[in-house]
């Protein structure tokens, strides 16, 4: 089973070949890095910018693959959750090649890519395929999810950001301390060079397994503030005190959702997933060896949902048709 595979939900334009929901073909992935004067993502841009390279970009896919359209037996594109504007490009795209090629066009639900990202594998011989069940932490710019994992495409929620998600309080962080956007990669590089314990950040104890992040981000808005008044603000320190204070909030979380379900499988997905400093602060945590994508696969791609797709039409047998929802759940 090959599926061409479309991702637009928000400002990566991604298009990828995949065999049988594990293998990647071919995944070319395209940043909006206009995004870097504005500090944001501006949704009518993104759109317009998806729009203007995303037939380039299917057409690379494909050669690089060395495969015709004919030649992929469905096509994916994501639906939701993300930017409306962007969604629609996508599967709008998606569904006017699947109806011109006569293939099952298949909706994927953008959070069932990142954990299906754990399945795949680049050439040579397959990694064995993560077990189920599982917990799985979501982390990206637009959510903070915790999720057991009870069987293929069967998610129930354990907990969730109840305000910003990890990875907009990394890109808020970032602004803050003039290091840009994303601002994820970037606190990260600058945390290496800094003192983890040099200044202490709450770390909000919600009960049960809801993570809230907007209090640290103001404890670090109000320390920026007074390292300023007083002269220079040392940027490395503030980066590694702010990394650890929210690697180990998620962390502690998710260790203690697998213990809970006794589950052996931990697997993480989402761009903040490909922040070392949190594998790190999980691993010493759980008993059992941790299952991340790599970081290219961690940030948003074609492939993944390629991989999400395979099980959708493995699930369904049929086309899938799903209409763009911005606000889309796992289900
Ligand atoms: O999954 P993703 O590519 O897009 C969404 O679905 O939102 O995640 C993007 C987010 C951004 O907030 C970015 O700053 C963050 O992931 N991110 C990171 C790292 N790489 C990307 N955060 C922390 N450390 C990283 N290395
Ligand atoms: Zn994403």
């Amino acid at each position: 089973m090959r599926i061409l595979a479309i991702e637009t939900s928000c400002d990566e334009t991604g298009v990828a070949v995949v065999d049988d929901g594990r293998r990647i073909i071919s995944n070319i992935v395209a940043s909006q890095l206009a995004h870097q004067d504005t500090g944001g993502i501006v949704p009518e841009v993104a759109a317009r910018e998806h729009l203007r390279v995303l037939d380039g970009i299917t057409q690379q896919a494909l050669n690089e693959a060395g495969v015709e359209l004919r030649a992929v037996d469905a096509v994916a594109a994501t639906v939701g959750p993300g930017l409306v504007g962007c969604l629609l490009v996508g599967a709008n795209y998606g569904r006017g090649l699947a109806l011109a090629a006569g293939l099952p066009f298949i909706g994927v639900n953008h959070l069932e890519g990142h954990v299906y990202a754990n399945w795949l594998y680049e050439g040579g011989s397959p990694t064995p395929e993560p077990e189920i069940p599982a917990v799985v932490l979501i982390v990206s710019g637009a959510h903070s999810d915790l999720v057991l994992m009870e069987g293929h495409r069967r998610f129930r929620p354990l907990g969730r950001t109840i305000d910003d998600a990890a990875g907009e309080a990394f890109d808020k962080v970032a602004r803050l301390l003039g290091l840009g956007f994303p601002g994820g990669p970037a606190v990260e590089r600058v945390a290496r060079d800094g003192d983890p314990t040099a200044f202490p950040l709450p770390r909000a104890a919600l009960s049960g397994y809801d993570f809230s992040f907007s209090g640290l981000k103001t404890a670090v808005l109000r320390l920026v503030r007074a390292l300023e008044a007083k002269g220079e603000v040392p940027v490395a320190d503030v980066a590694a005190s702010f990394q650890k204070a929210i690697t180990e909030i998620l962390a502690e979380k998710t260790a203690r959702a697998a213990a809970e379900h006794a589950v052996e499988t931990v697997l993480l997905g989402g761009g903040v997933a490909a922040n070392l400093a949190l594998r790190v602060e999980i691993q010493k945590r759980i008993g059992h060896p941790l299952r991340v994508p790599p970081p290219r696969l961690c940030t948003d791609n074609g492939a993944m949902i390629g991989a999400a797709a395979f099980f959708v039409l493995r699930d369904r047998g049929t086309e899938v048709p799903v209409s763009v929802r911005s606000d889309m759940k796992l289900a």
